[in-house]
C-alpha cells in the first residue's frame, strides 16, 4: 500500500514494470557502471481519481546540468509551441505590459515566440545544459525548480502574470500543492494557467505504456486535474485535446469563479466517467495489454534475427526506455538507435545499452527494418525518410499494436 501524493490516501498499483532506470540517463560505458535503479509501479488513487507512480527518483537525479532532452528536435513541436503562444496572447490579449511565465521552459521552444512579439517573459528551467539554450536565445530563465517559494519570489522581483505556461512538465512534479499555491500566488486576478501534457484517457484507451517512465509520474485526466485545482481555490475552464506526444490534453486554469466554464469540461468529465477512469477496473486490462505487445513485439524481432534481417531503431525517446527495459530488448536484437540529439549520441540506452549513434549514420545504415521509437513523431519522420524507406525497408511500431508498414 502506498499513499496518494494528492489526498493521502492509501492504494495499490494495477501494474509493474519491475526495476528501470532513469529513462534519459544516455551514459558512457564508464557512467554504466555506476548505473541507477528504481522499483516502477503505477496506481490509481479512487479517491482523487489521480493515476500514479509509487516512487519516484530524486528530482537531481532526472534534471541536471546534461539532461538529455531538447524541445528543439521536432520541426513539427517547433510550430505546435508556435500555435500555442499566438493562441494565449489572443486569448488575454497580451502587450508589452503583460508577462508570462513558463515552467519547464528547456530551450526556449515556446517563449522564443513571446520574445519575437515583445511580450515580457520569463522561464523557470532546472535543467542548465537545456537552458543555456534559451539564453543564448534571448530569454529570461532562472535556473530553479518551480514551487511555491519560487513564485512568490518571482511575483516580488518581477509582477503577478497574466499567463503561467507548462507544456510536458506537471506530470513531472511530484510536489503538486506547492505548484498549484505557487501558481495560486504568481497569478493574476484575470490571468490564466494553461498546461499541457499525455493524456491518461489516449494512455489507456492505445495502450501507450511507454509514457509511463520516470520522470511521469502522474497520467492526468480532467476528473483528476479538476479535483486538485479546486484544493487550492482554483477552477478547471477548459480542456482542448492535442495530438502531440500520441494524444495529449491542454488544461486551463482559473481564478474560482472568475472566467466561464467551457462546456467542454462536463463533456470530457462525463466521457471519462463513460470509460470507468473514475474507478479501479478500467485500470485491470492495463497489464494484459502490454504483455500481449510485449509478447508480439519480441516475436516479431526474435523471427527477424533468426532471418537474418538488419533491425536498428529511430528516436532515443525517454518513452523507449520502458519497452527496451521491460521487454528485455538487448544489442541483440535491435543493433542501434539512431537520433539527431548530439548529447545522446555515441553513448548507450538506460539498461538495455543499446547503443546510440548519430543520424548522419543512417542512411548508411542499409537496415531492413527500422523499429520507430519516435512513434509520437511518426507522420513527421515517416514523410522525411519516404525517399530511403520503401519496398525493401520496413517500419515496425507498436502502440497501439505491433505493425509493419
Ligand atoms: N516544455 C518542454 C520541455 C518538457 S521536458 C516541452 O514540452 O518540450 C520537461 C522539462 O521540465 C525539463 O526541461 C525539466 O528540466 C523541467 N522541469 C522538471 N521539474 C521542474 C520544475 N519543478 N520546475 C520547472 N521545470 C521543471
Ligand atoms: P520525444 O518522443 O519527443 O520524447 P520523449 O523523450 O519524451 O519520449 O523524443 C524524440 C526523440 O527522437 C529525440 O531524442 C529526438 C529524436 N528525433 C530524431 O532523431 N529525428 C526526428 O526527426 C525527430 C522528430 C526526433
Amino acid at each position: 500500500m502506498k499513499k496518494c501524493l494528492i489526498c493521502s490516501n492509501e492504494f495499490n498499483p494495477f501494474v509493474d514494470f519491475g526495476s528501470m532506470p532513469i529513462a534519459n540517463a544516455f551514459s558512457t560505458k564508464k557512467e554504466l557502471e555506476n548505473e541507477y535503479f528504481f522499483p516502477m509501479q503505477v496506481g490509481f488513487c479512487e479517491t482523487c481519481k489521480m493515476v500514479q507512480l509509487l516512487e519516484q527518483p530524486d528530482r537531481e537525479k532526472m534534471f541536471h546540468d546534461s539532461y538529455a532532452f531538447f524541445s528543439s528536435t521536432s520541426n513539427y513541436m517547433i510550430n505546435h509551441f508556435k500555435k500555442f503562444a499566438n493562441s494565449v496572447s489572443s486569448l488575454q490579449n497580451l502587450s508589452k505590459k503583460s508577462f508570462v511565465v513558463e515552467i519547464g521552459s528547456n530551450d526556449g521552444i515556446m517563449l522564443q515566440n513571446f520574445v519575437s512579439d515583445n511580450i515580457p517573459c520569463l522561464g523557470v528551467e532546472p535543467s542548465k545544459n537545456v537552458a543555456h539554450v534559451a539564453m543564448e536565445r534571448g530569454i529570461e530563465v532562472t535556473t530553479e525548480f518551480f514551487d511555491r517559494p519560487l513564485a512568490e519570489k518571482i511575483s516580488r522581483t518581477h509582477q503577478k502574470a497574466d499567463a503561467i505556461l507548462s507544456a510536458n512538465v506537471m506530470c513531472h512534479i511530484p510536489y503538486m500543492h506547492s505548484i498549484f499555491e505557487g501558481v495560486k500566488a504568481l497569478l493574476k486576478n484575470d490571468g490564466v494557467f494553461i498546461f499541457e501534457d499525455p493524456y491518461l484517457g489516449e494512455i489507456i484507451e492505445k495502450t501507450s505504456f511507454d509514457q509511463i517512465y520516470d520522470e511521469h509520474v502522474f497520467l492526468f485526466s480532467a476528473l483528476s486535474v479538476s479535483h486538485i485545482v479546486k484544493k487550492h481555490d482554483l477552477e478547471l475552464i477548459n480542456v482542448e485535446p492535442q495530438i502531440t506526444h500520441g494524444g495529449s490534453m491542454r488544461y486551463t486554469i482559473a481564478h474560482n469563479g472568475v472566467k466561464k466554464v467551457s462546456e467542454n469540461v462536463l463533456s470530457l468529465i462525463g466521457k471519462e466517467k463513460q470509460m470507468r477512469l473514475d474507478k479501479k477496473e478500467a485500470y485491470m486490462d492495463f497489464t494484459d495489454n502490454v504483455n500481449k505487445i510485449k509478447k508480439d513485439l519480441i516475436e516479431l524481432l526474435t523471427k527477424l534475427k533468426s532471418d537474418g534481417k538488419k533491425v536498428v531503431a529511430y528516436g532515443a525517446t525517454s518513452k523507449s526506455t520502458t519497452v527496451t527495459n521491460y521487454f528485455g530488448i538487448s544489442p541483440d536484437l535491435i543493433e542501434c538507435i539512431y537520433d539527431t540529439t548530439p548529447i545522446k549520441q555515441n553513448k548507450y540506452s538506460p539498461g538495455a545499452h543499446i547503443p546510440v549513434l548519430p543520424y548522419d549514420q543512417f542512411r548508411d545504415s542499409d537496415p531492413d527494418y527500422v523499429l520507430l521509437f519516435a512513434w509520437n513523431h511518426a507522420e513527421e519522420i515517416m514523410k522525411k525518410e519516404s525517399d530511403y524507406m520503401g519496398n525493401d525497408r520496413r517500419w515496425i511500431t507498436y502502440i497501439p499494436n505491433v505493425t509493419v508498414i
